[in-house]
């Protein structure tokens, strides 16, 4: 492999809008009345990476990090949005220049163990890029893959072994050496030590940083592991529900974070030196279905610092994160509706202002002054049971009860559990879900 210098100027990558919306498949009905629907994976995220930068992609379960990170490699068609590589367009690129793509675009996965063809050696395995792409082969080829074995870590006699025969950190070992075989430009690196145990997490993040700084590989390192993200990572993304809920420097997301979602993520992460703030917020109930995101805010049904209607009403844009709240990266953005107040407005507004909160919770607001509660919204869940009840869009079960969770002002939650109708349960296809969006998402006073 040649060396090169490392250099974070010059866009390796740019996406731009990016959608991918995965069809849900729904009754005769509604294909009849063409009213599908979709998840929502990823719904509208632009994202940059320089050469030889690492990008950390954030963000809980099921919030579209592998759907962004297969879109943007390609493994995925985009429904909507322009990616842009090494100065060439490739969002519809297919036949040769896809084949060309994938050379430069590698992956590395989770799970290494599933990533690995378990009836062929893992010489063959690490051997077999070279074919595809027509790089080397005979003699030259087996001293390539020794070579990188070598690189990663393993040893010649490890050639003819299969798989199973290795631990979990060596696998992914293996799936390093795969994906550096092609000397890819771009790695996308989809949770590659979520596996692993600590020790080994340590051994394989620094043998991608030497990579890294070798032969100036960018990554795009998927993670849900923050400390994991803050030690390899130049900059961050946090995604929620599909979005980006901000981005910026490592060191500005998290010295100061800005939006709700990212400081809940924060306190997320164990600690057993520090007393925890009154400031700090916890992330409860779970994320709403890609397939019926809420309107506005999308984090609003869960937001601990929930302004008003405009979280429900406006969806908040992804604002530059300004000089008042301390910012010193003009890469910061965050989408919130409290980027947009003034110093002033925040301080009256502040969802951590103990007289505030205490008068919010006991109803006692004066006159004249605006009632901001944390009671923002209910969790609605659909129970499968019948044959014949609703459907949910985001799997193929029946449903015939629901299961509605509300969370106080206390931030004490509550979960009924309530049968639907003998007519409701009838309803299926496009009825159905047109009945099912009306009652999800209520609001709460
Ligand atoms: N092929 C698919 N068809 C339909 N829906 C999909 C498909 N792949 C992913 N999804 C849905 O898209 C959403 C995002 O999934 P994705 O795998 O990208 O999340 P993730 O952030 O990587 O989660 P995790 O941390 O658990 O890996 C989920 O709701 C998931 O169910
Ligand atoms: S816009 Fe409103 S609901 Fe959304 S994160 Fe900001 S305060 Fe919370
Ligand atoms: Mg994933």
């Amino acid at each position: 492999m040649s060396q090169k210098a490392k250099s974070v100027d010059s866009p390796l990558l740019t996406a731009e809008n990016i959608k991918k919306h995965f069809p849900v498949e729904t009754g005769i009905i509604s294909r009849f009345l063409g009213d599908e629907e979709f998840v929502r994976a990823v719904d509208g995220v632009d994202i940059e990476l320089r050469e030889g930068e690492t990008v950390g992609v954030v963000g809980e379960s099921g919030c579209g990090k592998t759907t962004l990170g297969r879109t943007v490699a390609r493994l995925y068609e985009p429904s909507d949005g322009s990616i842009h590589f090494d100065d060439q367009e490739i969002t519809d690129v297919s036949g040769d220049r896809l084949k060309k793509l994938r050379k430069n675009i590698q992956v590395i996965f989770q799970d290494p163990m599933s990533s690995l063809n378990p009836r062929k050696t893992v010489g063959e395995i690490v051997a077999k890029p070279l074919e595809i792409h027509d790089l080397a082969s005979g003699d030259e080829k087996r001293e390539r893959v020794i070579e990188l074995f070598e690189e990663v870590g393993l040893q010649e006699s490890h050639l003819d072994r299969y798989p199973h025969e290795f631990s979990g950190g060596q696998r992914q070992r293996v799936g390093i050496a795969r994906a550096l075989a092609v000397e890819p430009k771009l790695i996308i690196a989809d949770e590659p030590v979520s596996a692993l145990d600590v020790s080994v997490q340590a051994q394989i993040i620094n043998l991608m940083k030497r990579l890294q700084a070798e032969y100036g590989i960018s990554y795009l390192f998927i993670a849900h592991d923050l400390s994991v993200v803050k030690h390899i990572s130049d900059r961050v993304a946090v995604m929620y529900l599909g979005k980006i809920a901000e981005k910026g420097s490592t060191e500005e997301i998290f010295e100061n974070p800005q939006h709700p979602y990212t400081r809940a993520l924060m306190n997320s992460i164990p600690r057993v030196d520090k007393k925890r703030s009154r400031r700090d917020i916890l992330l409860e109930g779970t994320p709403p279905s890609p397939s019926n995101p809420p309107e506005g805010c999308p984090f609003h049904s869960r937001c601990p610092e929930f302004i008003g209607d405009e979280c429900v009403d406006r969806e908040p844009e992804l604002e530059q994160v300004s000089g008042d709240s301390g910012s010193e990266d003009s890469s910061h953005v965050v989408a919130c509706h409290w980027q947009e107040k003034s110093v002033e407005e925040r301080q009256e507004q502040d969802p951590f202002n103990r007289e505030r909160r205490s008068r919010a919770a006991s109803r006692e607001i004066p006159a004249g002054s605006r009632e901001i509660t944390h009671c923002t919204a209910d969790i609605t869940r659909w129970k499968s049971s019948s044959m014949f009840g609703l459907r949910d869009p985001s799997c193929s079960a029946f449903f015939s009860h629901r299961e509605t969770t509300t969370r106080s002002c206390s931030g004490s939650t509550q979960t009924t559990f309530e049968p639907l109708p003998m007519a409701a349960k009838l309803l299926s296809g496009a009825l159905g879900q047109r009945a099912r969006s009306s009652l999800s998402h209520q609001r709460y006073p």
